[in-house]
């Protein structure tokens, strides 16, 4: 963990969930945590700095540039430069086909793709001139196939993650900066209990060969690995973090 000792992250999605685990595990390796999050993420920020940790909550939608250009500038204040960003913040409606509106398709995808996009764009350019820097994209099971939970309008922003991730693997070639993608499967978090009825749940836990649905921390852990210094030669990885579900 010593790389991430020294490291200012940014984690967007900060206040629950997935999010929430990769601040606290971050925290605890010694790293100075920015939390991001549409809702300040102060419950994340506390639990973290009652424990000694280093953490600064930050309100900010990332679909949104101004916001996640303000949000950029503040971490770098508090922190300083920025060694690792989890662009993680999303979201998913159970929307059959026909029942998409054009707004929660709009959103889904300026939530889950764009806000990836504009968060990557405002932090990279210190990356750059620092030649260091990593950035863990988060994509799902439903960019590898179909959300088994969510409509269309969520597959196909994750499918766009995944994209993402790929091409800025070849255009950063050289620059020193890693970016790297996981790909959660089902993960008891309120998004999914959220989308998915106990029916469901429980079916995916009999489709799931490890027989349990990941808890936060364990798509956590593997997001923590990819910003550190064993993953230093993984780049353009999309890692699956499934139970065996495929
Ligand atoms: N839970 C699952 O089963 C699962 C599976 C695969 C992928 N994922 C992905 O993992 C990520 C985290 O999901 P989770 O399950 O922890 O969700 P969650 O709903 O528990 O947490 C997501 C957080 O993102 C925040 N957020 C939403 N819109 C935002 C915006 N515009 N700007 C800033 N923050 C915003 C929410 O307020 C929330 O705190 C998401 O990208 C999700 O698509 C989740």
């Amino acid at each position: 963990m010593s790389d991430v000792a020294a490291s200012a992250v940014i984690v967007t999605g900060a206040a629950q969930g997935i999010g929430r685990a990769v601040a606290e595990r971050f925290a605890m390796g010694g790293a100075h945590v920015i939390a991001v999050d549409l809702r300040r993420p102060d419950a994340t920020a506390e639990a973290i700095t009652s424990r000694g940790g280093h953490c600064v909550a930050v309100q900010a939608d990332v679909a949104d540039r101004d916001q996640v250009r303000a949000m950029v500038a503040t971490a770098r204040e508090r922190c300083g430069a920025i060694d690792v960003l989890v662009a993680n913040a999303g979201i998913g409606f159970p929307d059959p086909i026909l029942a998409i509106s054009e707004e929660n398709w709009d959103r889904v995808l300026a939530v889950n793709l764009k806000g990836a996009f504009l968060c990557v764009q405002a932090t990279l350019p210190q990356m750059l001139d620092r030649r260091r820097g990593a950035i863990v994209l988060v994509s799902s099971i439903a960019g590898r196939r179909a959300s088994l939970t969510n409509g269309a309008h969520y597959t196909c922003s994750k499918y766009g993650v995944i994209g993402l991730a790929r091409h800025l693997a070849n255009e950063l070639a050289g620059t020193g900066v890693r970016i790297n993608c996981v790909c959660p499967g089902p993960t008891e978090t309120p998004l999914l209990a959220h989308v998915a009825t106990p029916e469901q749940r429980a079916q995916m836990i009999q489709q799931t060969p490890l027989r349990r649905l990941a808890d936060p921390g364990d798509v956590a852990d593997v997001i923590v690995f990819l910003a550190g210094p064993g993953a230093r030669h993984m780049h353009g990885a999309i890692v699956d973090v499934n139970g065996g579900l495929y």
